[in-house]
């Protein structure tokens, strides 16, 4: 048995996690891909202010579903955390996790060298052991560090593609998966320690996608963009409209630092961009309008409701490369589905004919 079915008895082969997006996955969206078979996450953020609310609901939730009912010794989602909050966030979030054990811990951009370790050693300390460490990467150095500083159970090793926030610096999947796992697996052997698993992130919308991320060296695969389109994602329709309405992402959507300087979230490390939908905001930045009046444009956006987001409108819009392969809202439990089989069909389908 493949060692994250292990570790999460309800989910089936390979892995399929929708990624903890802030203010979008909550417990609705993560419950429903845990309920299908995958490992869903809440994506707590920088903040803890509603969590345990959210994991009440997971637990509620829980009880109805016949694959989550008999899961005992943990609840059967996963919570993000952005660590670069500081140390506030982790003491306000080592009682939940005490309380109500999630399957996993995801944590990623760190500021502090030691800030790994210590969620790592602290989130072992308080859930026994059964809360899992996973962390989000872009680099082999980042992915090295990672396992020497608190050998991770799982790193989510993400790509170039991803939408939301990754590294400005950073290659797609097809080449960073099999070096980081050649480079961890280098540093695993040298040093006596276990293998992290790896899942790969950043692109996979489907499941041409999800093979090619097992092909390529990992045990799972995440999602963020495809889970937009889901109908239990907490996201408005405008925002739903333009990822259904962008194509070719290479080239509509782009990573940068506009919108967390408009929407005022700066906290950020300098590394780190966010990939979105490019849109009016975008092309007046582009053509030298001041920060002032491009700032005070989106205010107005703001209060347009559902019209405020789209090609020709100003709204962010985090979405990943892989928008055009997005084409319709679905239920998070067939995106799940769909994704894991297509992609094991695939890689059938590819076999068969070697
Ligand atoms: C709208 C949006 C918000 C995101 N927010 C977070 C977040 O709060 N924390 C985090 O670790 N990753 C976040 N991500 C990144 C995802 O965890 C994941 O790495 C990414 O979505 C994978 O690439 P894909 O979008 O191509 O599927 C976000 C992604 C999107 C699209």
């Amino acid at each position: 048995m493949d060692r994250l079915q292990r570790e999460y008895p309800w989910t089936k082969v390979p892995l399929v996690a929708c990624g903890p997006m802030r203010l979008i996955a909550l417990s609705k969206l993560a419950s429903e891909v845990s309920k299908a078979g995958g490992l869903g996450f809440i994506g707590a953020g920088s903040d803890v202010t509603t969590l345990a609310s959210e994991l009440d609901n997971v637990r509620s939730s829980q009880t109805e579903s016949r694959v989550l009912a008999d899961v005992k010794d943990v609840l059967p989602v996963g919570v993000g955390f952005l660590l670069w909050a500081g140390d506030q966030l982790m003491n306000d979030a080592l009682p939940l996790l005490e309380k109500y054990k999630p399957a996993a811990v995801w944590l990623f951009a760190p500021t502090q060298s030691d800030q790994l370790e210590r969620w790592a050693t602290e989130t072992r300390r308080v859930t026994q052991g059964k809360t899992k460490i996973w962390v989000q990467i872009g680099t082999v150095a980042d992915a090295v560090e990672a396992t020497k500083s608190c050998q991770p159970d799982v790193l989510v090793v993400q790509g170039s593609d991803a939408g939301g926030h990754g590294l400005d610096k950073c290659a797609g999947l097809v080449s960073l998966l099999p070096e980081v796992d050649d480079a961890v697996a280098a540093v695993c052997a040298e040093q006596d320690i276990k293998k992290p698993s790896l899942v790969g992130a950043g692109g996979i919308v489907e499941g041409r996608g999800g093979a090619a991320a097992l092909m390529l060296g990992a045990s799972g695969i995440v999602m963020g963009t495809r889970y937009l389109a889901a109908h239990e994602a907490n996201i408005p329709k405008g925002y739903i409209n333009a990822v259904l309405e962008a194509s070719d992402g290479g080239v509509t959507t782009e990573r940068g630092k506009l919108y967390d300087t408009l929407r005022g979230t700066t906290d950020w490390p300098l590394r780190y961009g966010g990939r979105g939908v490019l849109n009016e905001s975008h092309r007046d930045a582009a053509s030298g309008m001041s920060f002032e009046e491009n700032k005070r444009l989106y205010e107005d956006a703001l209060t347009r409701g559902d019209g405020g987001w789209g090609e020709k409108a100003r709204l962010t819009t985090y979405a990943g490369t892989g928008v055009g392969l997005v084409k319709e809202v679905k239920s998070a439990a067939a995106i799940t589905e769909e994704v894991r089989e297509d992609a094991k069909r695939v890689i059938r389908h590819v076999s068969s004919g070697l």
